[in-house]
């Protein structure tokens, strides 16, 4: 009874401590519980996005989130969402109890699926959070999963997470594959950053937001586009595999595409550099690596 008391508010719903506590990492989604407190959350940061998607969003975000027919007005059922999502790429959302591993998430990008949060912030406290929830994973993410191209680039990417572990796990020094892996995830790690959470993307109308950390946060989406302290610049590899972020304030350096089939090659160009060794010595700096993204890639067979 006290679980449906308190619905499913980020960091304060026993149904997800419960499910972390006995290891459920892939669980279904309670759509009982979610209070209506919760709906309300849902329903306010719906109705404040809408004109700044308007404004700032790329157009396949716009018909994307058209596509998936999503209620204003209450947190989102993942089965409907799939309904409308599925036919259009093959992408599916599955509901997670928290964090995944890096190397799991990026093998479930590799599988069309989408690791999603189903907790929600509370209505009181709608701006950033550095934890993700229902909002900013099926409001900021899933709608770009709707587009060919766009998912394309995401599943290439979960193949890179592959090459990487057969890269690693052939290395017999233990010291050496530690320190190569690390590089390597802290360069994946950085490209996703700057590319899918925090993109922009050229267009006629100047620059627009793709990056789901920027589509699911009222006031960055606007500072990223118009602010005078946000130095944007087209994306170079080079550059943004050795760029440290912080992940507690705006951005303060974006980078922009001129399309998905461009992401596409961008994340050819990140598995060729893997394979020849060239993210093997990146930059030292953020994002710190948890020991659990390194053991995800250690522990699959060859
Ligand atoms: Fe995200």
């Amino acid at each position: 009874m006290a679980t449906r008391l308190s619905g499913l508010t980020t960091t304060e719903s026993p149904f997800i401590e419960e499910a972390q506590a006995s290891g459920q990492l892939y669980i279904q989604q309670p759509f009982e519980l979610y209070s209506e407190e919760n709906h309300l959350a849902w329903a306010r940061l719906f109705e404040r996005m809408q004109p700044r998607w308007e404004l700032y969003a790329n157009a396949w975000f716009l018909k994307g989130i058209e596509s998936l027919c999503l209620d204003p007005n209450q947190v989102p059922r993942l089965e409907d969402v799939n309904r409308f999502l599925d036919p259009l790429t093959g992408f599916r959302a599955k509901a997670v109890s928290g964090y995944v591993p890096a190397f799991l998430f990026f093998d479930c990008l590799r599988n069309r699926e989408f690791p999603t949060t189903i907790t929600i912030r509370r209505s009181d406290r709608l701006d950033y959070l550095p934890e993700p929830d229902i909002f900013h994973d099926i409001a900021g993410h899933v709608p770009m999963h709707t587009d060919r191209a766009f998912a394309d680039a995401l599943v290439r990417f979960g193949d890179c997470a592959h090459t990487a572990a057969e890269i690693v796990n052939s290395i017999s020094d233990e010291t050496e594959r530690i320190q190569r892996l690390t590089s390597i995830i802290q360069a994946m790690a950085r490209f996703f950053w700057f590319t899918i959470e925090f993109g922009l993307m050229n267009s006629p109308k100047g620059l627009k937001v793709y990056g789901s950390g920027l589509l699911s946060s009222y006031g960055e989406i606007e500072h990223s586009i118009v602010s005078p302290k946000v130095q944007r610049y087209p994306l170079q590899l080079e550059w943004v595999i050795n760029q440290s972020f912080e992940i507690d304030h705006f951005q303060p350096v974006l980078f922009w595409v001129e399309s998905f089939d461009h992401l596409f090659d961008l994340v050819d160009r990140l598995e060729a550099w893997m394979r020849a060794g060239k993210l093997d010595n990146v930059a030292p700096g953020e994002p710190k690596l948890e020991e659990a993204d390194l053991l995800s890639f250690l522990r699959i067979s060859a």
